[in-house]
This record gives structure tokens, sequence and C-alpha cells, in this order.
């Protein structure tokens, strides 16, 4: 779909790549991108030509305001068929199980939560509305924390997008791909990949093996970004390059469409008219994009101890306080574990953050059972929380030859505010209200006499 000449010198440059999946990427972390869809359909030394190539419409979308300090500032122009001006008026519609911050509806516990997979939907069900909160943080008014939703679909979504206004959306797959059809260009994704799509992007999405699951996290907060590394170095966890966004790709359909905003915690359709993903051409660094968590490469101990798990982080939404970030999103993938007289394991711990865990597939090193793919919990602000019984009973007498994790990928988002459950969350059979059980058999070990 990118013009052969644009693309060749994208290639040359080492700023595409083609993947499997027969799409074609751009590569690097937020990068400042040019890609068209036909040849000459990017306006060269102007945004806004007084009449763009082809008849289309020069359009900006700002992810920042326009005085965001230029290592953050993001926008792009759109060169496309209409501009996003031409819609019907917006009406209110029901948000199904999707929530939004600040909501109380339920009392918000210290006990440690987790919950089972969400089924599959009976009923034909798209991607949003098979989106349900679980929990969530700060306000999305004031673009603050974040909404944790898990999905499960069964419908592609044909004639009907959506953009969230509120929030960039961080999707991890469970089961099940996703093509997304974004105004940047399409995405496929899936179990052990993410895709971000900022604030605004409109999009729709089509389940090219039936049905689909997994998480989101919609960050109301600054966008997310790859980590700085410290004293790691230039190099280690995930690579810029390895971030790839689609180029530019259209649809030219005209029919009875449905454009549908998540808007200040509300869910809005409006009639349109055309796709609105009618992008021929664009430039800029408010991209959506895709990441294989596969290639993440982990940082850890060689010598004794576990670290802590921002070891672990592969993107970062930082607040306006250094080092507390709105949300972390950090990963705990195969690994080799080498440490010498050290419990290998999650430690015993109470942390200032919260977090909200899934897994993808296999099993998490810290809890022998219970915690299934699909599934997920929460423990918040001081809530104490660790191995279970079984896996401390295990790893403490478990001979500490070099041993490999394998098969395993669970993730947490990590934040700075308490996540209150949804009254789903705590009402629906999903909830595993025996979860404490599992920290219940940590016996009495102490021994005076015994050092
Ligand atoms: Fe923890």
């Amino acid at each position: 779909m990118n013009s052969p000449e644009l693309l060749e010198t994208a290639l040359a440059n080492g700023h595409a790549t083609e993947t499997a999946d027969g799409l074609t990427y751009m590569s690097g972390f937020g990068n400042e991108f040019a890609t068209e869809a036909l040849p000459g359909a990017l306006p060269v030394g102007r945004n806004s030509p007084q009449r763009p190539p082809y008849g289309l419409y020069a359009e900006q979308i700002s992810g920042t305001p326009f005085t965001a300090p230029r290592g953050q500032n993001k926008r792009n122009w759109f060169y496309r068929i209409r501009p996003s001006v031409v819609h019907k008026p917006y009406r209110q519609i029901d948000p199904r199980l999707m929530r939004s911050t600040p909501f109380s509806e339920v009392p918000i516990t210290p006990s440690q939560l987790r919950w089972d997979p969400l089924p599959m939907p009976t009923e034909p069900t798209d991607f949003v509305d098979g989106i349900v909160t679980m929990a969530g943080n700060g306000d999305a008014a004031m673009h603050s924390g974040v909404g944790i939703h898990l999905y499960a679909c069964n419908r592609s979504m044909e004639d009907r997008f959506f953009y969230n206004a509120d929030g960039e959306m961080l999707i991890v797959p469970q089961a099940g791909r996703l093509t997304l059809r974004t105004e940047c260009g399409v995405i496929e994704v899936g179990p052990c990949e993410i895709a971000a799509i900022p604030r605004g992007i409109k999009f729709r999405v089509e389940l090219p093996d039936g049905e689909a699951r997994g998480y989101i996290c919609e960050n109301y907060g600054t966008m997310f970004r790859i980590p700085d590394l410290g004293p790691i170095g230039a190099n280690g966890l995930a690579y810029p390059r390895d971030f790839i966004t689609p180029v530019a790709a259209y649809e030219e359909r005209e029919g009875e469409f449905e454009m549908v905003a998540k808007f200040q915690g509300g869910m809005w359709a409006a009639d349109i008219g055309h796709s609105p993903l009618d992008v021929v051409a664009w430039h800029g660094n408010y991209a959506p994009y895709k990441y294989d968590l596969r290639r993440f490469n982990v940082i850890n101990t060689v010598s004794f101890d576990h670290p802590d798990p921002s070891i672990f982080t592969v993107l970062t939404a930082p607040s306006e306080i250094p080092g507390t970030a709105n949300c972390d999103f950090a990963i705990f993938p195969p690994r080799w574990m080498v440490a010498e007289n050290t419990f290998r394991p999650p430690w015993f711990h109470r942390n200032f953050m919260n977090e909200f865990m899934g897994l993808i597939y296999g099993e998490y090193d810290a809890k022998a059972e219970g915690f299934l793919p699909g599934g997920c919990s929460l423990h918040n602000c001081m809530s104490g929380h660790g191995p279970d019984a079984a896996t401390y009973e295990k790893m403490t007498t478990a001979e500490l030859k070099p041993a490999k994790i394998e098969g395993t990928m669970a993730f947490m988002f990590e934040t700075r505010f308490v996540c209150r459950p949804t009254k789903f969350a705590m009402e629906s059979d999903l909830w595993q209200g025996n979860y404490f059980e599992v920290w219940q058999g940590l016996g009495k070990t102490f021994n005076p006499n015994a050092r």
C-alpha cells in the first residue's frame, strides 16, 4: 500500500521492515515517520499547501499541547479523503461494562484480589462492546491515572469505528489476534505482543481468529515511553527499533457507519457516511505501534538477590513526580535464574505502588496455581503479598543450580494510585473469594535455638 519510491528510501535508511504477517511497518520508538499509500500524496516542504495532492484534505492531530518541549511534542499531519469534522452529531450510548474514573461503585478493600479469566462471549460482541473494566484510579478528566480493562470479543468491527479521547490504549492480547485498522495504517497483534493506540486515533478491530481476549491499560496520563536506562547503559530492556508503526493505508468506503467515541468517561456514537480510516498519507510522531514482548532483553542478577521488578519495565508513563510513574508496564518473560544463596522467586513485600497483574500464558513463578492465563490479580498500596505457601516451600529447599524459567509471560500494570475495583470485578463469579488461602499455609518456622 505504500508508494514504492518512499518505501524503498525508507528501507534503504533502515527505517522500515517487512514482517511475517504480510504487513509493512516502520521501525523505531517515537520516530518522525513519513508514509504515503499513493505516490506523491505527501506534500513536500510544507504541511498545508493551498491544494494538497489528489484532492486530499490536510488535517493536523496534536497529542500534546503545541508548546510541549520538542522531546515530548507529538503531532501528525494527515492527508485524508474527508476531514474528521464530517459526521452527524453524537448521542450518548450504553457504556455496557466499560467504566471510567472516578467511579465509586463498591467499597475498596485492602485485601489481595484475584480473578478467573473472562469467558468468551456467547452473543456476537465486537472489541468495543467486549470491554469490561476491572479497576481504575485517578481521574480521566484530570489526565491522571489509568483504567484497567479486559476484553473478550467474537465479532469483527466492519462498519463501526472507535476513538478514545480519554487516554492512550495499551492493548495486551492473551488469546487470538487483532487486526487494528487505524487512521495511520494496519497493525496485526497477537499474544506475546502489545499494541498502543494514541489518544484520539480512530480504529476498528477485526478478529482473524474469530475470537480474541486480552487486557487494556487505558492511560489517561502522559504517553507511554521506553524508560531511561541509567547505569544499564545505552542498550537493554526493550530496544527502540523493535517498536514498529504501520505504513499509510486507507479505506475509500461510503455507507452507513457508526463512529463511537469515549469522551469524558461516557460512550457516544455518531452516524458517519464514510470510513474515517481515509488517511492516504501522513507524517509525524503520534502513531500507533506494536512490540513483540519476546524481543525484550531481560536484565537480572548474576550474583545474588532478586532485583526490584523495575528491571522488567517495557514502557513507562511518567507523572509530574520524578520516578513515580502514572503507570509502568512490566513483563516477566522466560529467563535464566542463577542467583546464589537466594530465594529466587519474588520476595514477600508491601509496596507504595499498586500492582495489577495478568498472565498471557504459562505459570507465574510466584504462584503455583490459581493464577490462570487470562486471569488477573490486584495488590494495592501496602497490601502484603508474595509467593504462595506451595512456592515458598518448594523454593526454600530447591537446589540452586542455574535454571531457566520457560514457557511463561506474565505482566504488570504498576500505577501510583490505588486501583479501585468495579462492581463487576467484585460481584461477578470471576472473583476468587478464597484467594487469601494461598498464604495461610505459611506456618511459623522460627526457632530461637536454631540459627
Ligand atoms: Fe507485588
